[in-house]
């Protein structure tokens, strides 16, 4: 789903993505930099080519920022309906407020890794609703629309989202620096 979105917006800068498996390790902490730099500098020393590797968090502001970087775990453990339940009590839209962020760090070497971030603010639904996208998708609905992530399609989802936010910004960074991106890859070589 990931590759999806970030295809769908790299083709307007020209950038087709590459995925390639390689294991990496998701180090607990609480900052979503610092577990995607740490899994980037590790994934280009495998495959010693510049690399991209993106984490994100649903961060929900009554629950002091959880699931946050802990967002996976969540996910698979208490799921959609556990973060409906324990948000029951907050019957009060305002109350219901979330924000996604998404981090991309790109390694172009061991020790020259770039980070960019996509932060969209919403709110979680009082329902799942929508077949649509992944993970928390179902139940956030993002600034701007009245739909949850899932309800829409690709494009528009990536026009509201932060993992959206985040490749645009790494599309346009692509198309300033391709100079130093030959270098990097020349030295990779
Ligand atoms: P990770 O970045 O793969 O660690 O994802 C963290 C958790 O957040 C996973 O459970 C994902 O399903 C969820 N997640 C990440 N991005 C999105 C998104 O765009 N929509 C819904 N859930 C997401």
């Amino acid at each position: 789903n990931k590759i999806r979105e970030a295809e769908a917006v790299l083709k307007e800068f020209g950038v087709r993505v590459k995925p390639i498996a390689v294991t990496k390790t998701e180090i607990q902490h609480n900052s979503l930099e610092e577990i995607a730099r740490f899994a980037a500098i590790q994934v280009y020393t495998k495959v010693r080519t510049p690399v991209a590797v993106e984490d994100s968090g649903l961060f929900i502001e009554k629950l002091n920022g959880f699931p946050g970087p802990y967002s996976s775990y969540v996910y698979k453990t208490i799921g959609l309906k556990g973060i409906l339940k324990l948000l029951e009590d907050y019957k009060d839209w305002e109350f219901r407020k979330a924000t996604f962020i998404a981090v991309i760090a790109y390694a172009l070497s061991e020790n020259n890794v770039v980070v960019f971030k996509g932060v969209t603010e919403g709110h979680i639904s009082f329902e799942i609703r929508g077949g649509g996208g992944f993970g928390y998708d179902p139940i956030f609905i993002p600034q701007g629309s009245i739909r949850t992530f899932a309800e829409m399609s690709i494009e528009e989802k990536s026009f509201y989202s932060h993992r959206g936010k985040a490749f645009r910004a790494f599309g346009e960074w692509l198309i300033k620096n391709s100079d130093i991106l030959s270098k990097a890859k020349e030295k990779s070589l």
